[in-house]
């Protein structure tokens, strides 16, 4: 079991202490996150995992190691790995290591891949990714343990793209679930999760004013939504940058102003890019941009800010603050980074708030559970969860807020399957 770097260095004391502080963070999670905490009372007594080994390739946070006991309660043997080589937190994963989970958290990005293969000598029966980074290692350098898999999810809508490509190319060797494209999880996860958590971040590192500031959001899909609907909350002027005319044309008509990247790249103080794709910020872009811009990546990969192409044309760089770097070029402008363009609201603040992760969480259970059960009938291809796990999902969460519906009468459900009566 590998925990983070600074852990051989601590003293007993300070170790205890750490333990004790994830302990109580773990556990203030789980105050918002109802319907996970009640999957888990069922799961505890029904023993879908039994005898099953769970390998978990996601963030390191508060709610993952509420997810990661709920699996636990059903019987699994769960191994935890890192899915980012920044995120994870020290003082959950010294509680979940102390509550005997096999955790490699070691942060660094030469770590990263031997965390993965350390996680997968588990030889998993079901693997749980947060990008495809855990199947994609195991096809390509494990494929002797592709046989023992009986299926595996995925959390995020970059990983679930390079599932459909592992498909197309007919590469992918088991069934997997697209947890991101369950409704209860794209539509709050992606939108009010990426939205309000990023903000979090560039707050927490900044303590920039948003009031009044232009701010730029690459990409109108469901975090970018999220993203630009919390900045205008906040007061900013937001600008987006779409490639798709039909998100486009909703940012118009959601009142925000839409042109190409190069225009917006001289307007804006503030970029913030979730776009899944690479590159969305380049070298043009920078060449253009005003003194002081500040750039944010909330997109699953470090690929969305060139920042190969910002290092070489730098003339200096230096931090300023924590996971802030200055980028000063030819001409004198300077350029802000934060975290050395990896997704900013996992590094610096602490991933989104633990009532999003309630629903994307169930879903990860839930898709397991429903690999366990189902895999002898699933093809290796890319999957979603029954549209009435999805809309359980929902009403569990509905009820857990207190919050009561109205279902339909007799006669409109009548009214709804029949096609004899109009005007
Ligand atoms: P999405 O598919 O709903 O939206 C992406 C949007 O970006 C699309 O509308 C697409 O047309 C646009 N786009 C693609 N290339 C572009 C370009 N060059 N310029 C401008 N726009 C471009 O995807 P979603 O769910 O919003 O996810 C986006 C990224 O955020 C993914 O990498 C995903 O994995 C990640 N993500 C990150 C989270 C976080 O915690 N930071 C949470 C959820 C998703």
């Amino acid at each position: 079991m590998q925990l983070t770097q600074n852990w051989q260095e601590l003293n007993e004391a300070s170790k205890a202490a750490l333990i004790k502080r994830g302990r109580s963070r773990i556990e203030w999670a789980a105050r918002e996150m109802p319907v996970l905490v009640s999957t888990g009372q069922r799961f505890a007594r029904e023993q879908p995992f039994d005898g099953l080994r769970i390998v978990c390739c996601m963030h390191v946070t508060t709610e993952t190691a509420n997810l990661i006991q709920v699996l636990k309660a059903g019987g699994a043997k769960v191994c935890l790995v890192s899915s980012n080589p920044l995120s994870a937190q020290e003082d959950v994963t010294a509680a979940l290591a102390d509550l005997g989970v096999s955790v490699f958290a070691q942060t660094g990005t030469s770590q990263y891949y031997r965390n993965i293969h350390a996680a997968l000598d588990h030889e998993p029966h079901i693997t749980m990714d947060d990008g495809a980074d855990l199947i994609s290692t195991l096809h390509q350098e494990r494929p002797n343990l592709i046989s023992k898999v009986l299926g595996g999810t995925e959390e995020t809508t970059s990983g679930v793209t390079r599932l459909q490509a592992m498909a197309a190319e007919d590469e992918l060797g088991y069934p997997v679930i697209a947890v991101n494209d369950s409704q209860t999880k794209y539509l709050f996860d992606n939108r009010y999760g990426t939205g309000q958590s990023t903000l979090d971040g560039i707050l927490r590192a900044t303590n920039l004013l948003i009031a009044g500031k232009k701010v730029v959001v690459g990409g109108y899909g469901w975090g970018g939504r999220g993203l630009a609907a919390r900045m205008r909350g906040m007061g900013a002027n937001v600008v987006v940058i779409e490639v798709d005319p039909l998100r486009a044309l909703e940012a118009v008509m959601d009142g925000y102003q839409v042109m190409p990247s190069m225009k917006a790249a001289q307007l804006g103080d503030l970029f913030a890019v979730s776009t899944g794709n690479t590159n969305v910020l380049d070298e043009q872009h920078f060449e253009v941009m005003k003194d002081g811009a500040l750039l944010v990546n909330a997109g699953h990969f470090d690929v969305e800010i060139n920042v190969r192409a910002l290092q070489a044309m730098a003339v200096a760089v230096r931090r300023v603050r924590a996971w802030v770097d200055e980028y000063v070029l030819h001409d004198g402008r300077r350029i802000y980074l934060l975290c050395e363009g990896r997704l900013a609201n996992l590094i610096i603040s602490e991933g989104h708030p633990s009532a999003v992760m309630d629903l994307s969480f169930a879903n990860q259970a839930l898709g397991a559970e429903y690999i366990a059960k189902n895999y002898q009938h699933l093809k290796p291809a890319v999957h979603t969860l029954p549209f009435e796990i999805d809309r359980e999902i929902a009403s569990l969460k509905l009820h857990a807020m207190g919050i009561e519906i109205d279902s339909l009468t007799e006669q409109q459900q009548h009214y709804l399957t029949s096609w004899r009566a109009g005007t």
